[in-house]
C-alpha cells in the first residue's frame, strides 16, 4: 500500500540515522545555544533555579524529564536560531508547550535539549477583523480572562489549566466542539517556524496543505509561534456567561445516565450549544466511586431540555449547574484533575453504543476491586477515570467545512456518531506508576476488543489522549500528514531529533 511504503521508507532513513549522545553531546548542544548572542540568558542549566522552575511546571511527574538545558524562545526570530542550531549540531531535542501531555517524553526530554515556549504566552485581540493571537506557551485559562472584556471566546480546553499548543495542534474538543468543531478547525492561521529556521505563515491561501497537515498533524512539521484563531462571540457581549458544570451522581445511577448520554449524544444535532461528557471517578483514599456528567449550555441558556433526562435520574448527589463567566467554569474543571502526580491517558473510538460503555465502567469497576486494589499501595493516591465524550457528526462536519483537517473522522465515522473513551489514572509513586501501566493497557485493549467484536470499533486514536505506543497519527489521513512532512522538513528534522509527542514514525 501507499502510507506503508511512505511509513517504510521514514523508517529506514531513522535507522541509519545515529545522533549524538550523552554528556559531550549535552554540552556541545547547550554551548552552542549559549553562544548565540540573542540567547543570551535564555538557556537554563541544572542545578539552577530558573531550571528546576520549569521542571516542576509540568502537569504530570511522568513527563517532568529533566533535559541537559532548557531553552526559552521570546519571539519566532529566537526560535528560528533555536532550530538552526540543534539541527547544525545534530542536537536531540523536546517541544514543551504548556506541558500537559502525560507520559515520558510527551514535551520535556532526557537526552536531549527542550525547547520550552514558557514565555511565549501572550493573547492578544484584534477586534476588526475578530481574530485572537496566542503564543503556544500559554494555558487556555488567561486566554479567556484576556479575550472577556471584549465580550468573546475561542474553542479552547475545558481545563482552564491545559496548554494552548498541545490542544489546538493535537485536535482539541470542548464546550464548542458540536456548534464550531475541534479547536485546529478555528485557527485561522499558524505562524511557524521550519526546521531551517524559516518563519511561514500557515492558512488556506498560504501553504494550505501544511495548514490543514496541522490541523490534527501536531509538532511534526514545525515550531508553530502563533495561533491565530477565530472567535466566538458570547450572546451578551457584556456578560461573558455560560450555563453548566458537573452533576454527581451515586452509582447506581449509571445505567440511566449511560442511555441518557447516547440519547443525547444521537440528539445533539438539535442542540449544538448544548455539550456534555460521562464519567465515573475512583479516588482510592476515599474508597468512592461516582458517576459525574458535565452539562454545559454556550449561550448561557439555563436547563435546556436535552439536559431533562439526565436530571430526571435518581441517584444525584449534587450540582455545580449554574450560570457563570466561562472562566470560572473552566476554573473549576482543573479541581477534578490532581497535580503532582504521574498520569496514564490511553484512549479508543467507537460508535456511539451504550453496550461498549457499559463494558468500559464494569471493567472499570473490576479493576477498583481487584488488580489496581490489590496491588497499589494505601497511600499512592490513586485517582482513576473512565471517561465518554461525543463524536458527533456536526461536529466532525466543520473539519471540512473550515478548509479540512488530518484527523481522518469523515472516513473513520461512516456517517455515525461516535464515543470518544479515555481511561486515565494519577497515582504517586514511580514503583506504582509501573504497576498501573500493564493494569490500564489491558483495560484499553478489552474495551477495545470488545468494540471490535460488535463491530463498532473505529480503529482511530485521539492525539491528545492518546499514550505513547498509541500510534495516532497512524489512524489519521497519513498522506497529508506524510506529503506535508517531505514537502515543508525534507531532512525530516522533526521525526530524527525531536524525541517527544506523537511523531509519524513511533
Ligand atoms: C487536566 C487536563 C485536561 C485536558 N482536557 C482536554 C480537553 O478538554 N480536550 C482536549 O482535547 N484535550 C484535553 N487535554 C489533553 C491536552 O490537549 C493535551 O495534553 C495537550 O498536549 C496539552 O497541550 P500542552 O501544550 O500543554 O502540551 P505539551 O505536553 O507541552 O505538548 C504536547 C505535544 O504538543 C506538541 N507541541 C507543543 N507545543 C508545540 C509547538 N509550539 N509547536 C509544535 N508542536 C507543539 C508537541 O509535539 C508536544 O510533544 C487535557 C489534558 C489535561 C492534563
Ligand atoms: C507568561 O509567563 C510569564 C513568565 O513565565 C509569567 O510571569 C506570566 O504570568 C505568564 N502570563 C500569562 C498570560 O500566562
Ligand atoms: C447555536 O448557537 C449558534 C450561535 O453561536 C446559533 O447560530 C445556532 O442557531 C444555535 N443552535 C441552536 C440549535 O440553538
Ligand atoms: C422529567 O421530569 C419532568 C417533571 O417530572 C417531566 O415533566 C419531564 O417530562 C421529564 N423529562 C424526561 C426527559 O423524562
Amino acid at each position: 500500500m501507499k502510507r506503508n511504503t511512505a511509513v517504510a521508507r521514514l523508517a529506514l532513513l531513522l535507522i541509519r540515522h545515529v545522533s549524538v549522545a550523552g554528556a559531550d553531546a549535552g554540552s556541545q548542544c547547550c554551548n552552542a545555544l549559549s553562544q548565540e548572542a540573542s540567547l543570551k540568558d535564555k538557556v537554563y542549566y541544572p542545578d539552577t533555579a530558573d531550571y528546576q522552575g520549569r521542571v516542576e511546571s509540568i502537569w504530570s511527574v511522568s513527563a517532568a524529564l529533566a533535559p541537559w538545558c532548557f531553552v526559552l524562545p521570546q519571539s519566532a526570530e529566537d526560535t528560528a536560531v533555536i532550530i538552526q542550531t540543534l539541527v547544525r549540531n545534530d542536537c536531540s531535542f523536546g517541544i514543551l508547550g504548556h506541558g500537559h501531555g502525560d507520559f515520558p517524553a510527551s514535551n520535556s526530554i532526557k537526552e536531549g535539549v527542550t525547547i520550552d515556549f514558557g514565555h511565549m504566552n501572550q493573547t492578544t485581540y484584534d477586534p476588526t477583523e475578530k481574530i485572537a493571537s496566542i503564543g503556544p506557551g500559554s494555558s487556555w485559562q488567561p486566554v479567556y480572562e484576556n479575550l472577556e472584556p471584549h465580550g468573546v471566546t475561542v474553542t479552547g480546553g475545558r481545563a482552564g489549566g491545559v496548554g494552548v499548543a498541545g490542544f489546538t495542534t493535537g485536535g482539541g474538543n470542548s464546550f464548542h466542539s458540536t456548534s464550531h468543531g475541534w479547536a485546529c478547525d478555528n485557527v485561522k492561521n499558524f505562524q511557524l517556524v521550519l526546521a531551517d529556521g524559516t518563519i511561514v505563515d500557515a492558512n488556506a491561501d498560504e501553504n494550505n496543505d501544511l495548514w490543514q497537515a496541522l490541523k490534527g498533524g501536531s509538532g511534526n512539521f514545525g515550531l508553530v509561534t502563533r495561533f491565530d484563531m477565530y472567535v466566538i462571540e458570547f450572546p451578551d457581549p457584556k456578560k461573558p456567561n455560560i450555563w453548566g458544570g458537573i452533576a454527581q451522581y451515586e452509582l447506581s445511577a449509571a445505567d440511566d445516565l449511560t442511555d441518557a448520554y447516547v440519547d443525547f449524544v444521537e440528539n445533539n444535532y438539535q442542540d449544538k450549544n448544548s455539550s456534555t461528557m460521562l464519567y465515573w471517578v475512583y479516588t482510592h483514599s476515599t474508597q468512592s466511586l461516582i458517576v459525574q456528567v458535565a452539562m454545559d449550555n454556550t449561550l448561557d441558556i439555563e436547563y435546556p431540555p436535552v439536559y431533562d433526562r439526565y436530571l430526571n435520574t435518581s441517584g444525584l448527589i449534587k450540582t455545580s449547574l449554574r450560570s457563570a463567566p466561562m472562566y470560572e467554569i473552566t476554573a473549576e474543571f482543573d479541581l477534578g484533575q490532581p497535580d503532582g502526580l504521574r498520569n496514564i491517558w490511553l484512549t479508543g473510538a467507537y460508535k456511539n453504543d451504550p453496550r461498549v460503555i457499559k463494558f468500559a465502567a464494569d471493567k472499570h469497576e473490576e479493576l477498583i476491586a481487584g488488580k489496581l486494589a490489590g496491588l497499589v499501595s494505601e497511600d499512592s493516591q490513586l485517582v482513576t477515570l473512565c471517561s465518554m465524550f461525543p463524536l458527533t457528526q456536526a461536529m466532525i462536519a466543520h473539519g471540512n467545512a473550515n478548509g479540512g483537517n488530518s484527523m481522518n473522522l469523515e472516513a473513520k465515522s461512516q456517517g455515525e456518531n461516535g464515543l470518544l473513551f479515555l481511561a486515565s489514572l494519577a497515582i504517586g509513586g514511580a514503583e506504582n506508576e509501573a504497576i498501573a501501566l500493564p493494569i490500564m493497557r489491558q483495560w484499553q485493549d478489552e474495551v477495545d476488543a470488545y468494540a471490535t467484536s460488535l463491530g463498532v470499533n473505529w480503529d482511530w486514536r485521539f492525539l491528545n489522549y492518546a499514550y505513547a505506543g498509541q500510534d495516532p497519527i497512524a489512524t489519521y489521513a497519513t498522506d497529508k500528514i506524510i506529503a506535508a512532512s517531505k514537502k515543508y522538513d525534507p531532512g525530516m528534522v522533526f521525526q530524527r531529533l525531536r524525541s517527544t509527542g506523537h511523531r509519524i514514525v513511533s
